[in-house]
């Protein structure tokens, strides 16, 4: 027999009670800020993004992240936001569309050919782009058509071919360097 805030249970019972464990917090950064999080360690990073600190800019993609629109970067890595629980981030660093600027506003040359090329639709999946484009863009500065074509990005606003565009601007480095 066990004891639970005064009640006896059977032994059967009480076997089955797991404490809760202590949580002390996962640190990472994002977008170059410290923060610890003190929930639920399963918590997929996009609604720690969205609900918890309110950068808005990733998007939800679907249950698996289909459609590129929640993509951030983990290092150098674009990583579907949805698919990243939070206790796999300790002492990681995170970029979200929001970290793509410099400090004084100055956009991304990424962000800015996809202005100078009108490649903005609704917009719903610009963020994922974005977050893909510079990693390709890190990875292969000067990309081909293909590097591009198998980006895991969708726009169901048909901007393909000018988001295309934008990124080969950026890497002919015809918009402002940051
Ligand atoms: S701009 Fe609308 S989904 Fe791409």
């Amino acid at each position: 027999m066990a004891q639970v805030q005064g009640q006896i249970l059977p032994t059967s019972q009480a076997s089955n009670i797991v404490p809760e464990p202590v949580r002390d917090g996962i640190d990472l950064h994002i977008n170059g800020e410290h923060y610890r999080h003190t929930g639920d360690p399963q918590m997929p990073l996009l609604w720690y993004l969205r609900d918890v600190l309110r950068l808005t800019g990733t998007k939800y993609a679907g249950e698996h992240g289909e459609n590129g629109a929640d993509l951030i970067l983990l290092g150098d890595k674009p990583v579907s936001a949805i698919t990243l629980p939070m206790s796999s981030l300790a002492d990681k660093s995170v970029t979200t569309v929001e970290g793509l600027a410099a400090n004084d506003g100055t956009l991304h040359p990424l962000q800015q050919a996809f202005i100078d090329e009108d490649a903005i639709g609704c917009g719903y999946c610009t963020p994922g782009w974005l977050i893909s484009g510079v990693a390709l863009l890190r990875r292969k500065p000067k990309p081909g058509d293909d590097d591009i074509d198998q980006l895991p990005n969708l726009c169901r606003c048909g901007c393909q071919t000018r988001v295309r565009h934008a990124i080969k601007r950026a890497a002919a480095g015809k918009a402002a360097q940051p």
